[in-house]
């Protein structure tokens, strides 16, 4: 998707803030223009206060001179504005392409409305062709991929422990964790999963979102197409 369309989603987001809010700022290409959108806002008078989904939010944030605050100041949150890598006609997500799924899960939890901005073609039937991260700690990471495999049994190829592009060595989190991708297809039954994933112990998060967003702003060629509220 152009950055211009990523930038539309992200500004009609922005449009729906006012004075007084308490945010979530999401992580990711798009979710960088809502952050650049409500900086360019903040710039110009508007009062909010944000809690950053991840480190890289955080410094956008803080550089774009967005008051930030934390969850244990703020623990409720009015909206929480990210991007994903898949939603469903039921606003059903995978998110953590970035890695960053379990700070934006703690944090779209705690706000009372989650909007999702993302390119037309995120929109998806059935959930699973994007492959679903895994948070996993490190101890143990061995007898966790095997709990992990026999949970997807049926499902698909044995997760893969996700590498940094720039040098193969493995991907850590803002949390200090690792990340198993599981290249599943389709996920027929994301509630089950989601609850399977979760008695596994050495899980932390997965990133199956499932009732958290309310509302979707998807950028096609044709223009915004809103979903929710
Ligand atoms: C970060 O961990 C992810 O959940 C992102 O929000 C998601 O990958 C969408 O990123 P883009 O907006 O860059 O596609």
């Amino acid at each position: 998707m152009s950055d211009t369309l990523k930038r539309a989603a992200a500004e009609r987001a922005a449009a729906l803030v006012s004075d007084g809010m308490r945010l979530g700022l999401g992580t990711g290409s798009t979710a960088a223009h809502f952050v650049a959108a409500i900086g360019e806002r903040v710039r110009g008078g508007l009062k909010v206060i944000g809690v950053p989904t991840s480190e890289a939010t955080r410094q956008q944030a803080e550089r774009e001179g967005i008051p930030l605050t934390t969850l244990d100041e703020t623990p409720e949150l009015d909206l929480t504005v990210d991007g994903a890598d898949e939603l469903d006609g039921q606003l059903r997500l995978i998110k953590g392409g970035g890695g960053a799924h379990l700070r934006e899960k703690i944090v779209a939890a705690a706000s009372h409305r989650m909007i999702v901005i993302a390119d037309g073609s995120k929109h998806v039937e059935t959930l699973g062709r994007f492959p679903l991260p895994i948070e996993v700690v490190p101890f143990g990471l061995k007898a966790t991929e095997i709990a992990i495999a026999k949970v997807l049994k049926g499902s698909g190829l044995n997760p893969d422990l996700r590498l940094r592009a720039k040098d193969g060595n493995p991907f850590v989190t803002d949390s200090g964790n690792l990340i198993l991708d599981a290249h599943l297809g389709r996920i027929e039954k994301p509630d089950a999963l989601a609850a399977a994933l979760n008695a596994v112990p050495g899980v932390v998060e997965h990133g199956l979102f499932l009732g958290l967003a309310t509302g979707a702003i998807l950028a096609t060629g044709e223009g915004l197409v809103e979903l929710g509220q």
